[in-house]
């Protein structure tokens, strides 16, 4: 018996750190079950599997000969603490559609990709597979450390790749279609309309930095209050100031999801916080503009407390366009499955912002139950996942690699 693609899905699910939901992070033992897994079920498919130097699982199926490839996937990995449909299911669900066609002949290859790292959550770094693809990784990160202070380089390399190879993965030589990713819409557009699929416009772009406030650490009982320099206190105001900012903006995004405490003590006025701020905006002026007036606050905000602060961006990512031709294919392809078809914008981003740098993109959107993502409780139906397969079947057997 065939299993059901929920089951396949709870199954990669288990590929996780204990706790609920998913925590599965690049280049882990978690994120090694999990290539397994999806190992087996490409082989399954007549896929050819391989790993490349940054991480990515790659599943090829050949085409004619000198024919071009086209590409599809998305990403292994979780935040933590996630659910288990975002990114995962956009490796499942194309490797399924190329098992359901595996005796047809196709004018052009395939390879799903699987790519290590989308969420970013590890090191302050994200899209890393998708980058050295796109040929637009910068070596200069593999110098960045996760928490445990180990490097990228270092957490490549004890998961058998070498990093240094990583500019021989730039594709921008070789004959690519395209890339076509699916993902769970992780908002409730789709599911208000009464869809089980859409079709992406763009995909949002993102600055993301690193922020840390230095104070002086200090006895809680014995400072005046007036003579303090509290780093927690300087960091609170600038998180409020961040949240009104980006309420102000008109459509802006602005989180600090992240805050280091230290000493982090209940008798010890804070001397250094150290946090993050992600910012997303759907052009990319709105956003220059958002991320200066966040920034100029924090400074301002950081004298007004006496203490120093350190901003670093990490992370920038422009506001990606979807292709045209992409967006009708996908549009077509999907009215066998509903009569309707719906273009909508994504506010999260995905490998498809990195692998534009190296050809058209296109993104399919799934139903997400009650808007509910980067969360245990993210849920994508059955049939929902069957329509997209459905939908990706009709979209490579009508794509023609000459028009
Ligand atoms: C990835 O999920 C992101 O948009 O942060
Ligand atoms: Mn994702
Ligand atoms: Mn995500």
């Amino acid at each position: 018996m065939t299993a059901s693609i929920s089951t396949i899905m709870a199954s990669l699910a288990k590929c996780s750190q204990p706790g609920s939901g998913v925590t599965r992070l690049p280049f882990t033992d978690q994120h090694r079950q999990a290539n397994a897994m999806i190992t087996a079920l490409m082989e399954k498919a007549g896929l050819h599997v391989s790993l490349d130097d940054a991480g990515t699982l790659v599943g090829r199926r050949q085409g004619p000969e000198g024919a071009p490839t086209l590409l599809m996937g998305s990403h292994q990995d979780s935040v933590r603490n996630g659910g288990r449909f975002d990114g995962a299911m956009g490796i499942i669900l194309p490797i399924l559609a190329l098992t359901d066609l595996k005796d047809i002949e196709l004018p052009f290859a395939v390879e799903v990709l699987a790519f290590p790292d989308e969420e970013g959550v590890r090191f302050p770094t994200t899209l890393i597979g998708s980058r050295a693809i796109a040929g637009s990784f910068d070596m200069d990160v593999l110098s960045y450390h996760d928490a445990d202070g180990i490097s990228l380089r270092q957490a490549m390399q004890s998961f058998g790749l070498k990093p240094d190879n990583i500019p021989q993965l730039d594709r921008r030589n070789s004959r690519i279609l395209g890339f076509v990713e699916v993902h769970i819409e992780q908002g409730p557009i789709l599911e208000d309309m009464n869809m089980p699929v859409g079709i992406v416009t763009s995909i949002a772009g993102v600055d993301r930095f690193t922020i840390s406030i230095t104070g002086v650490a200090n006895h809680a009982g014995t400072i005046p209050m007036e003579k303090r320099k509290d780093a927690l206190v300087a960091a609170s105001e600038m998180v409020l100031a961040v949240n009104r900012l980006a309420t102000e903006s008109n459509g802006g995004k602005a989180t600090v999801g992240q805050l280091g405490v230290f000493p982090n003590a209940v008798n010890v006025i804070p001397g250094q916080v150290d946090m993050t701020l992600d910012i997303r905006f759907d052009n990319d002026a709105s956003r220059d503009q958002l991320g200066e007036d966040i920034t100029t606050a924090m400074v301002a905000i950081a004298a007004e407390h006496g203490t120093e602060i350190v901003i670093t961006k990490t992370y920038s990512q422009a506001v990606t366009p979807c292709d045209a031709v992409f967006r009708e294919k996908l549009a077509e392809a999907s009215r066998q499955v509903q009569p309707e078809t719906i273009e909508l914008s994504s506010g999260a981003f995905h490998d498809a912002s990195a692998m534009a740098d190296l050809c058209s993109v296109g993104m399919l959107f799934v139903r997400c139950r009650e808007g509910i993502s980067h969360h245990p409780d993210e849920m994508v139906e059955e049939e929902d996942m069957a329509r997209a397969v459905e939908v990706l079947k009709r979209f490579l057997l009508d794509l023609d690699p000459d028009n």
